[in-house]
């Protein structure tokens, strides 16, 4: 069981140890830093809230980053640590860089909103403007909603069935999948309406930076498991599968997943 103490002394230590990072500070990659799939923490890493290597991301810089930027609380911090430590092939690893995160089929998955499927183009890492231009012909108003988030995302979904003969999507890939779609939501725009401004979105895509710049600001409200679920449960009632479908999808990430904010 983590303990309240613990996990401030680890961020202080964050803190303390790393360089701070700021919305104002961005400098892109630059020869042997690495990124990976994930639009945001690249963008954190070029903000410095990450390492700017990319490499050597441990739980406190993890906890760092996200409460820092973003005003994520501390338990979905650890549990996306948790998640993320995975893709580090070393047994027992205790971080992880960008790069990792990129391992096929372990977190990465299939039908991405703005990078390819592995077995489709041998690059499910880089950004993939066919991918995203899919993607944002859904975000049809200033202001993305739910339904126009769960629509983009099922459309590449379908186009992965279709394109991609080694289509997998497992349990965890999917709920990753609607949790992803949540957070550029939630975190990018207004967490009572569950819209973001479609500026916000493309400029973060577009970037990996905080839109700052369009007039994006950190969020007031601590962002918990509790709104990652609702989040969650947003896009996938948005989806349009039946109940059944539901249901069934439901009940394998249910089994798969070992608790944490990755849960209802
Ligand atoms: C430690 C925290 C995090 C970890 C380990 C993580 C991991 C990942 C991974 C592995 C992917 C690739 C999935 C794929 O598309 O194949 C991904 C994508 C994504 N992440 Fe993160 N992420 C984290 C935090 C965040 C946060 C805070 C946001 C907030 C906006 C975010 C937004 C996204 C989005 C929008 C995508 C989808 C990119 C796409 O489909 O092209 N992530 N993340
Ligand atoms: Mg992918």
């Amino acid at each position: 069981m983590r303990s309240t103490s613990f996990v401030a002394a680890a961020t202080l230590l964050a803190g303390l140890v790393r360089g701070q990072g700021s919305v104002e500070d961005w400098h892109p990659p630059t020869k042997g830093d690495v990124r990976g799939p994930c639009p945001m923490l690249n963008s954190l890493a070029n903000h410095g809230f990450l390492p700017h290597s990319g490499k050597g991301i441990k739980l406190n810089d993890t906890i760092h980053a996200l409460g820092e930027a973003l005003n994520i609380g501390q338990d979905i911090a650890i549990d996306l640590f948790g998640f993320a430590a995975m893709t580090n092939p070393e047994p027992n690893a205790t971080e992880f860089s960008l790069e990792n995160l990129g391992r096929h089929n372990v977190l990465e998955h299939d039908a991405s909103l703005s990078r390819a499927d592995f077995d489709v183009t041998g690059d499910s890492v880089s950004f993939n403007r066919d991918a995203y231009d899919e993607t944002r012909k859904f975000w049809t108003s200033e202001s993305i909603t739910v339904k126009q988030a769960a629509a983009a995302r099922l459309a590449r979904y379908n186009t992965s069935q279709t394109t991609n003969p080694k289509y997998t999507m497992s349990p965890l890939g999917d709920r990753f999948s609607a949790g992803e779609s949540a957070a550029y939501l939630l975190v990018l725009g207004d967490i009572s309406t569950a819209t973001a401004p479609r500026k916000f979105v493309e400029y973060l895509f577009l970037n990996e930076r905080l839109p700052a710049a369009e007039g994006w600001k950190k969020p007031s409200h601590v962002f918990t498991p509790t709104d990652l679920a609702t989040g969650i449960d947003l896009i996938y009632n948005a989806t349009g599968a039946s109940a059944e479908d539901l249901k069934k999808m439901r009940a394998r990430s249910k089994s798969e997943l070992h608790g944490g904010s990755w849960r209802d």
